[in-house]
């Protein structure tokens, strides 16, 4: 019999789950004892590493000092000021707000809702349709799950938000085309910058400066989701900077706490803000109980300094090369179908005649942990404190379990 807690994107029927009781650095281990090598940052976000005590001892000193109050007017709390003015100073923006959530759900869908209303705000309230890239993943509220452009994640939900459309991933003139019928009605086009979720897939060379321009000469917003890509993953603080293109929108989530506490939150720059602004009288009536959760602020501050203070956005870089060469290394000799990745994030298609899951389980038993993206998908994204050792060591178990010796 399964038991009471129902998982997340897993089959409810499904009894058997591996129980996780202790982490550090990148090494995780489960109730059994057995300890893995944690190839994915859990799911994309541990940047800093697990068993970090400064982090709990900011977390206990927050949690005695104001657990919580909320910010809804006419409340603040010094926590999320920092955060935002920290964040504001990494983005890549000179002048910029920040409105913060708990998950990169809910960052998405403000980013959409905040979209829609500053152009509403700046007498464009035609400028409603959001434009979104097959493959993209942006979470699994409704708006989220309907800018989805992995169309399983979309299925069976019933109806989903109006507006959205969904486009070609990659396709420079499906773009275009878009934008030269719809153009006019376009509030946004939200993108991850590199594709996560749907296996890890980079923009080809110039798409998201094209994007850039489109939206420019149509007025309409760019939004980059940048919930994996954020905080480091790149080398650089955001991927916006990685690739030297700058959208009106980031969200942002996992790796700026790095998990230890739920934090996400939505970068506006000048266009954006200028027309949140205009109005007198205004209220931007959206937001959360926890908007600006003192704790989870004050754990987005630590995480920040410990990136700076240990150079690991210096180590993401140096974190892709070797894992990248030895990936290309396991290409060469047949083993893989296809490398793809920036930074220190990774994807690889494993043949065909392997499944995607039994290969996941072979390295779980070799102790390295990857994710299985079907049909032939396997993500890295590792934490950034992972060790050369430890790298060398996921990819002589990807040798052996692919068949290598
Ligand atoms: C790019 C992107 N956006 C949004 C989300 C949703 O974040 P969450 O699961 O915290 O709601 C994810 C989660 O993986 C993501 O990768």
């Amino acid at each position: 019999m399964p038991s009471q807690f129902l998982h997340p994107f897993s089959p409810p029927r499904k009894e058997a789950f591996i129980s996780v009781a202790g982490g550090t650095g990148a090494l995780v281990s489960d109730d059994q004892g057995n300890e893995f090598i944690d190839a994915m940052a859990s799911l994309w976000y541990a940047n800093v590493g697990y068993g970090r005590e400064e982090i709990a001892d900011v977390m206990a000193d927050q949690a005695k000092r104001l657990g919580a109050f909320h910010t809804f007017d006419p409340f603040t709390n010094p926590q999320s000021e920092n955060l935002a003015a920290k964040v504001v100073e990494l983005s890549p923006f000179d002048r910029a707000r920040v409105f913060f959530g708990s998950s990169g759900s809910e960052a998405v869908d403000t980013a959409m809702k905040i979209a829609r209303i500053s152009h509403r705000e700046a007498g464009r309230p035609e400028k409603q349709i959001i434009v979104s890239r097959e493959r993209g993943y942006h979470g699994t509220n409704y708006g989220g799950t309907s800018v989805q452009g992995i169309a399983p994640n979309r299925d069976g939900f019933g109806p989903l938000v109006p507006g959205i459309l969904n486009v070609v991933a990659d396709d420079d003139e499906a773009m275009k085309r878009v934008f030269a019928e719809h153009g006019d009605e376009i509030a946004a086009v939200i993108t991850e910058p590199i594709q996560g979720a749907s296996g890890v897939w980079p923009p080809p060379e110039g798409y998201l400066s094209h994007l850039r321009d489109l939206c420019d000469t149509y007025g309409a917003y760019l939004i980059f989701d940048e919930v994996i890509t954020g905080f480091g993953r790149t080398g650089s603080w955001f991927a916006s900077q990685f690739y030297g293109v700058t959208p009106d929108l980031i969200t942002f989530a996992k790796a700026v706490t790095s998990g230890y506490v739920p934090l996400s939150g939505v970068i506006m720059g000048p266009a954006v803000i200028d027309s949140l602004e205009a109005n007198e009288g205004f209220v931007l009536r959206t937001g959360y109980t926890y908007s600006g959760h003192p704790v989870a602020c004050a754990v987005g501050l630590k995480c920040i300094e410990i990136q700076e203070r240990e150079g690991l956005l210096e180590r993401a870089t140096a974190i892709g090369e070797r894992l990248s060469a030895g990936l290309d290394s396991l290409k060469a000799d047949g083993l893989l179908v296809d490398v793809r990745g920036a930074g220190a994030v990774w994807g690889v298609s494993i043949p065909d005649s392997l499944d995607v899951l039994a290969t996941r389980d072979a390295l779980m038993t070799q102790g390295v942990s990857v994710r299985p993206i079907p049909p032939n998908h396997l993500t890295m994204c590792p934490p950034l404190v992972i060790t050369d050792d430890q790298i060398d060591t996921v990819l002589a178990a990807l040798r052996s379990v692919l068949g290598g010796t």
